[in-house]
């Protein structure tokens, strides 16, 4: 065999050989074995030096031919693999955009927790701070700062869970009003709010639970007057029930403010002429409120002399039963999907 025809048949094994490759790794294979450096076609080349100079140029032009062959079919293949891969790849990854999509159900925001954050907001936007207060209260805090001694008969209105004498359930917000005066570093003034649940030895029904929930109110500055409290919640009850609504102060007594007031709002439902929502009064009581009481501010570090404030409690499931038209207190805890699916747009 002529040097020439050694390039020939190298071609053709090298060729065939490459036929056999299905690969990415036997293709690397075969490009050490014959197109790299110490490969077959270069180490033929090698020959040269030993071939007579006449011959040099056909045996020359048949290794350059062979590798160039060879190379090329080696691209060819080298393509026609990625190819394959990445159809195979797509194929794997294939998504039937005709199939239906797993869907999944948003759930709603519970409606004590939509009216918090819109009293909250009313609030924030009036400069008011919000505080968090213990719903394991001591005796102290939950009575005795807000004017309750121990044997006062107020208590009884109160009635709630005792963990010893002097650890309970608290029965209200108030005693937040207390741990913000009282724990003040500098004796300024407070614009406050404070939500959170409380407890009552109730029983329940339709309107009453043992466990609800109340947004508490403070403010203590110089110069406070009645009129402050009126404006401040003429404004929330506009905000939270419209513009046109008015409010009304009936006295009433909480041992921690004097004087002390119930607060109605008109009625949003028939503007004030008497309906089922008003029971006929065209008024809707909403909040217990009233002037901190002086022993309040002093016994919490405030000179009664210097400094005076208002207070209201509002009990946050009967605004939002208003608010939204609930009928029974309990729907709020209960968790019934069809009835919490109802506030998904609110
Ligand atoms: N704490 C009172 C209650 O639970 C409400 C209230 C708060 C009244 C603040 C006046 C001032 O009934």
């Amino acid at each position: 065999m002529t040097l020439a025809e050694m390039a020939k048949a190298l071609k053709d094994k090298a060729l065939s050989s490459l036929a056999t490759v299905a690969d990415a790794l036997s293709l690397d294979g075969f490009f050490s074995s014959y197109l790299s450096k110490k490969g077959e076609i270069n180490s033929l080349m090698s020959k040269m030096k030993n071939v007579p100079p006449e011959e040099k140029a056909v045996f020359g032009a048949a290794v350059n031919e062979a590798r160039n062959e060879v190379a090329h079919a080696f691209e060819e293949k080298k393509r026609a693999l990625e190819e394959k891969a990445l159809e195979e790849k797509l194929k794997r990854q294939a998504i039937d955009i005709t199939l239906p999509g797993t869907s999944f159900e948003v759930g709603a925001t519970n409606p004590y927790r939509l009216i918090v954050d819109e009293i909250t907001d009313i609030f924030l936007n009036m400069g008011f701070e919000v505080v968090e207060g213990n719903e394991v209260e001591t005796d102290k805090f939950n009575f005795e700062l807000l004017n309750v001694p121990k044997d006062h008969p107020s208590r009884d209105m109160q009635d709630t869970l005792y963990f010893d004498a002097e650890h309970l359930l608290r029965t209200q917000t108030s005693g937040s009003q207390a741990h913000r005066m009282l724990e003040a570093k500098e004796k300024g003034p407070i614009r406050m709010l404070s939500p959170g649940k409380v407890y009552r030895r109730d029983e329940d029904d339709a309107t009453h639970s043992h466990q609800f929930g109340q947004i508490e109110g403070l403010v203590v500055d110089k110069n406070i007057s009645i009129a402050n409290l009126r404006a401040t919640l003429l404004l929330f009850a506009k905000k939270m029930f419209g513009e046109k609504r008015q409010i009304r102060m009936r006295s009433s007594y909480f041992p921690f403010t004097e004087p002390s007031v119930e607060v109605d709002v008109s009625c949003f439902k028939c503007e004030g002429k008497g309906c089922s929502t008003c029971k006929g009064t065209g008024w809707i009581e909403i909040l217990g409120a009233g002037m901190v009481n002086p022993h309040v501010l002093e016994d919490c570090g405030y000179d009664p002399n210097e400094y005076s404030g208002f207070a209201f409690g509002v009990g946050i499931e009967r605004v939002a039963m208003l608010r939204y038209g609930i009928d029974d207190i309990r729907r709020i805890y209960t968790n019934d999907i069809r009835f919490l699916k109802d506030f998904k747009s609110k």
